[in-house]
């Protein structure tokens, strides 16, 4: 069934585990999600963002979901619209169905300026006001995605800001978000700590200096009650790098977000772990050896079975990894 995002995230945080939210696009991408969760009995948070929305189109993002409730009717289902840029986007998919909403105001609506705090504090308040009243779950961003080693913005995908920022703007202060929640009254608070959207997140290895996990406990000791959400989550598996370049890719040396790293943000308040990248990376890597090994081929069901069987791999693993496993 649906359920609202509030609901299971109260359930992750009393049960100490987190929740991967996986970015959709298409059929595939659902199904291997939906069977990843029925084979590890977790939770489901599928996420579209206004691309996913812009590709697919509303009324298919619309009953491609539909479609996974009634495949999956015992599964715990959230619908999520990821990064909204404004009340109205948010407002559009609450009337699409959707049982939980992200206001990202860490940006205006251009998607590009970084926001004025009073104006995150406004939209993000507006939106929690409307959402509420049907039931509908908020989250909010606090802190400008980006990266510590280059101090630049999120840009790589397409949207974001790649302007020079400083440390302040690249971390959450936990002060602040104290008083944005307060403010706002979301459910739940996605905060920067130096991830970033996309493949190319760091140049090594993360340590501290870079990914900052101990600004999580900061900002978790400060407000304990306040689901938090990491964003640019992936961990940009190196075996997947491999085989997208074995075959054909040109994929440059880079490195995500380390599992275990994710393991000890969820010992301190991450709830719920944006995923996308990861199952871009692991359908790139299996449609390419696919039709490198079988050159012959040209009935796209039997290169999306690789690609849909690659995601499920990547789903399932993460759902054992956050401890979701036999929480739904
Ligand atoms: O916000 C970033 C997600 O990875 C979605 O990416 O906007 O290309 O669909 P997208
Ligand atoms: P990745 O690009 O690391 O998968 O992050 C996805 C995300 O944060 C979607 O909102
Ligand atoms: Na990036
Ligand atoms: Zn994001």
């Amino acid at each position: 069934p649906i359920v609202s995002m509030r609901e299971l995230l109260d359930h992750a945080a009393a049960n100490g585990y987190g929740i991967p939210a996986f970015n959709v696009n298409n059929l595939e991408q659902v199904q291997a999600v939906m069977e990843a969760a029925k084979e590890t009995g977790s939770p489901v948070i599928l996420q579209a963002s206004a691309g996913a929305r812009k590709y697919a189109g509303e009324p298919f993002v619309k009953h491609l979901i539909q479609a996974a409730l009634e495949a999956y009717p015992s599964i715990p289902l959230v619908m999520h619209q990821d990064h909204g840029q404004s009340p109205d986007v948010c407002a559009g998919a609450i009337k699409l169905g959707f049982s939980s909403v992200m206001m990202d105001g860490s940006l205006e609506a251009d998607g590009k300026t970084i926001a004025s705090y009073d104006y995150n504090v406004d939209v993000t308040r507006k939106v929690v006001d409307m959402a509420h009243q049907l039931g509908v779950t908020v989250e909010g961003e606090l802190g400008c995605l980006g990266s510590l080693e280059t101090m630049r913005g999120d840009k790589e995908d397409g949207h974001g800001t790649d302007s020079t920022m400083t440390r302040e703007q690249l971390l959450t202060d936990p002060e602040q978000a104290a008083d944005f929640v307060k403010k706002t009254q979301l459910d739940a608070l996605a905060i920067a700590i130096g991830t970033s959207h996309g493949a190319y997140k760091f140049s090594r290895k993360p340590t501290g200096d870079i990914l900052a996990i101990d600004r999580i406990k900061e900002i978790h000791r400060r407000i304990p009650n306040t689901h938090l959400v990491m964003h640019g989550s992936s961990s940009v598996p190196q075996d997947l790098l491999a085989i997208i370049n074995q075959y054909g890719g040109k994929m440059k040396e880079t490195y995500g977000v380390p599992v275990e790293e994710i393991q000890e943000a969820i010992k301190h308040g991450v709830r719920k772990i944006n995923i996308d990248t990861d199952i871009r990376l692991a359908m790139t890597g299996a449609v390419r050896k696919f039709l490198a090994e079988n050159p012959d081929k040209f009935d796209m069901r039997e290169w999306m079975k690789p690609a849909r069987e690659a995601a499920k791999q990547v789903c399932k693993q993460r759902y054992i990894e956050f401890g979701c496993e036999g929480q739904a």
